[in-house]
């Protein structure tokens, strides 16, 4: 079965959505319930938390994906798909359990979907008919991989993050410069008011690799606030988003030009970022190929990259067992 209606759930980490997409493109409903507010003081994700309020929200969630969607048929989709990891285990287990008894009680297919590659399903959503080979550069809380992707399914790993997701170093330093959680958004904003140049952070392995790290940038940032305590907020930021989108896009680069790549893409949350987009989007243009960068909503968690990836894993592979697990360090799924 490789046609028809996906719902798609994601309960991941602290976002809880739901979405039903036709065909692996056609989104006829994406309903995302964010946690924002209810971490925010925190600082962070409290794994906890998130789990119990997936468990409020995630019926209401689905309810309205439903609605919105317009189905008419009895059962209202073709099949069920949500995330089995990466992610918080008990935030994890909540999509993942009610996708499962959904799917059973309407007798349709339940497939599990790798949160990366429903990532890595965004810019296809937004760009169905798209040329490959593309580089992909994955940005997100939790991971930083650059990858080749030479078709949906084939994906090969170019280089990570030997520590800090960029997700990780944008939230990290945003608590530490006091702008709240999460972090990602708050620099953004910050650095749109400072100069990019009033310091100069390390940009690490540069020319060297595939590979990223972060964790140096962040106490270098520390280090420079604790020795001018006159600098200002905005220009940190700057100064900091400079450095790390300069790696990025470095990398991303260098890489489509190696692999002779025919579009070069961003996802997960980071891909949001304002900077990182408009530097993506240049090289891109300089190389004379697409730039294949999902909208904002697309880029952060939702459940329509997720509805997607599981259409095309369920033509590709068939359901998933009702016995699939959650796996809270699941990696991309790699095959040349
Ligand atoms: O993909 P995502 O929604 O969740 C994970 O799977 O991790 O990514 C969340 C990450 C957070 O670290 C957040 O600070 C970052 O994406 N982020 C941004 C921006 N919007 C979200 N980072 C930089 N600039 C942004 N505009
Ligand atoms: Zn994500």
């Amino acid at each position: 079965m490789t046609t028809g209606a996906v719902l798609g759930i994601e309960t991941s980490c602290d976002e809880t959505a739901a979405a039903v997409v036709v065909n692996g493109t056609e989104i006829r409903s994406s309903v995302v319930s964010s946690q924002v507010d209810l971490h925010a003081r925190y600082g962070g994700v409290v794994p906890e938390l998130a789990g119990r309020a997936h468990v409020e929200i995630l019926t209401q969630v689905v309810t309205d994906a439903l609605a919105a969607a317009d189905l008419d048929g009895a059962p209202p989709v073709d099949a069920v798909a949500a995330t089995c990891g990466p992610g918080l285990i008990g935030s994890l287990l909540v999509g993942l359990s009610a996708a499962k008894a959904l799917a059973m009680s309407w007798g349709v297919p339940f497939v599990g979907v790798n949160h990366l590659e429903g990532h890595l399903f965004a810019p296809l959503l937004e760009a169905p008919d798209l040329e490959w080979p593309l580089v992909v550069l994955l940005v997100s809380g939790g991971h930083t991989v650059l990858v080749e992707a030479r078709a949906p399914g084939r994906y090969r790993l170019l280089g990570q993050t030997i520590d800090d997701a960029a997700g990780e170093a944008y939230d990290k330093v945003a608590r530490y410069l006091g702008l709240g959680y999460p972090g990602g958004p708050a620099i953004d904003r910050a650095a749109g008011e400072g100069d990019p140049s009033a310091f100069t952070f390390p940009r690490a392995l540069l020319d060297d690799g595939y590979d990223f790290s972060f964790s140096g940038l962040k106490t270098s940032v520390v280090r420079t606030v604790d020795r001018h305590p006159e600098a200002t907020t905005e220009d940190v930021a700057a100064s900091f988003q400079a450095a790390v989108v300069d790696v990025l896009v470095a990398k991303a680069r260098r890489a489509a030009v190696e692999h002779g790549a025919k579009g070069l893409s961003l996802a997960g949350g980071v891909a949001a970022n304002s900077l990182l987009r408009r530097r993506t989007a240049e090289v891109a243009q300089e190389l004379g190929i697409p730039a294949y960068l999902p909208g904002r909503a697309m880029c952060t968690d939702n459940a329509a990259m997720v509805a997607a990836a599981g259409w095309w894993r369920l033509g590709h592979d068939g359901p998933s067992e009702l016995s699939l697990p959650a796996d809270p360090n699941l990696f991309l799924p790699l095959a040349g």
